[in-house]
């Protein structure tokens, strides 16, 4: 089994076809972006990730990938085709499966029999079915696995190589095998592949391959990325608490994630979560469980938490700086997190928007992030190209991301460009006390 066909080059998708080119699979990757497709072609991705250009090069280079719009081209010479493409959520939180259905129907109409389909993109539990029923109606000879992919932004590549788990799920164990297959083959290369790739191997942890149900396997991926949802919202209803209480929420998660049954990942308080995962993954979790009769109160509750976070912050700030209006402020970081040019639902761009819609004057600075921010920006918002130009004058500054370059600021330097001296640490990142000795104010959530 050789010839694997990819629909979609996002995050996902691109990611998937360059560490499968690379392994020794002929893909073709379709993207249906002009754009997008322009820059694959000139051997670049649309978005920041570490190694990811790099192993795009080799696979273009080596002709293990070839990047095209055209899906009937595509899909002539496919054994195994991966859906990669988007789930949007709709405005009422469901996702959207538009474009899951085209995939669908791409492949009933020009593939050869006895292809598998590989459902990577995030779906709500049920999806399958649906898609095996269309299969069915057309009398189409295709075995229909769910794949969910756990990959995170920033370190796509890596998360890749060096995975805790493979889900396959399908009613077809054939299929199940030849997929879980493709993965073993990627693990095997690993290290060859991360030297491509320049990025750092992980540390050795035994990958399991893991064989469900159909319908299991959609439910894993979003009752994952549920779940940690979940515990970042725990973290800052705690560190609610712990602002009130006179307690530290740092101390606090890593005392109580030192429990083993609890583990400390996915406590760290803050603005909240942000990405084209979390939000979209929570609402349409709540959705999905809405159509089959469920309730799931505790989902809801997880996303007004998150929600409350930007503006929780922005109030911390005004009880120090008094009324925000015309207050000068820099806020460094509009990326979702660090390591990423993503900059969806963003908490760093949803304080920005408060602020400015509070009267401060807003100027914003992100490494990697500011076009993409840009769009979901208000208008009154300056997008500085330095840290220097987003700091100079400023009555106070807000770190929403942890990049490296923020990590690394020298605080005495950043004393004498701002006018006051107010700090917030978003991301709980630094040590009040060396703020404390460069005559800085420091304001973390959940550490008074
Ligand atoms: C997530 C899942 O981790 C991944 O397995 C899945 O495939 C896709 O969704 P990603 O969205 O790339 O990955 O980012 P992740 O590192 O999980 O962070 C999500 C958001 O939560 C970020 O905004 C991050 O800053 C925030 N976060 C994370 C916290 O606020 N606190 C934490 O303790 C951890």
């Amino acid at each position: 089994m050789k010839n694997i066909a990819v629909f979609g080059a996002g995050y996902v998708g691109l990611t998937s076809a360059v560490i499968f080119a690379n392994s020794g699979y002929n893909v073709t990757l379709i993207e249906i972006s002009p754009s997008r497709l322009k820059k694959l072609e000139d051997g670049k991705s649309f978005f920041y990730e570490s190694g990811v250009n790099e192993l795009l090069a080799q696979a273009l280079s080596a002709k293990n990938l070839s990047v095209t719009n055209n899906s009937e081209q595509a899909l002539k010479n496919a054994e195994v085709v991966f859906s990669c493409v988007g789930t949007p959520d709709n405005p009422d939180g469901s996702s959207n499966l538009q474009y899951v259905f085209d995939v669908a129907e791409s492949v009933i109409k020009q593939t050869q029999d006895n292809v598998i389909f590989v459902q990577k993109s995030t779906v709500p539990v049920g999806t399958g079915q649906k898609i095996e029923a269309l299969f069915k109606k057309h009398s189409r000879k295709i075995s229909y696995a769910s794949n969910p992919e756990f990959l995170r932004e920033g370190t796509a590549v890596q998360d890749s190589l060096w995975f805790d788990r493979v889900v396959v799920g399908s009613n077809n164990t054939t299929a199940a095998n030849l997929v879980l297959d493709i993965y073993r083959n990627v693990e095997k290369n690993k290290l060859k592949l991360a030297k491509l790739a320049g990025v750092k191997p992980k540390r050795n942890t035994p990958s399991l391959y893991v064989k469900t149900s159909r319908n299991s396997a959609e439910l894993t991926k979003v009752t994952a990325n549920a779940f940690l949802a979940l515990k970042i919202s725990f973290a800052n209803s705690i560190a609610k608490l712990a602002d009130a209480a006179g307690a530290d929420v740092v101390e606090v998660m890593d005392a109580v994630g030192s429990d083993r049954r609890i583990g400390r990942a996915f406590l760290n308080a803050g603005r909240g979560y942000g990405g084209g995962c979390f939000p979209k993954d929570v609402s349409g979790l709540i959705s999905s469980a809405e159509d089959y009769g469920v309730d799931l109160p505790i989902m809801t509750a997880t996303t007004d938490v998150n929600e409350s976070m930007p503006g929780y912050i922005a109030n911390k700030a005004n009880n120090s700086l008094g009324e925000l209006k015309d207050k000068r402020v820099a806020v460094l970081g509009l990326a979702f997190k660090a390591g990423t040019s993503d900059a969806r639902k963003s908490p760093g761009v949803k304080l920005a928007n408060i602020l400015d819609k509070s009267g401060a004057l807003v100027k914003a600075y992100d490494p990697h992030a500011s076009q993409e921010a840009k769009q979901d920006l208000r208008s009154n918002i300056i997008i500085s190209d330095s840290i220097q130009d987003a700091v100079k004058g400023a009555d106070a500054v807000f770190v929403t991301v942890d990049w490296p370059e923020f990590k690394t600021l020298d605080f005495s330097w950043l004393k004498s460009k701002m006018k006051g001296n107010i700090f917030i640490d978003a991301v709980n990142a630094f040590e009040a006390d060396e703020l404390k000795s460069c005559g800085i104010e420091y304001i973390g959530v959940g550490r008074s």
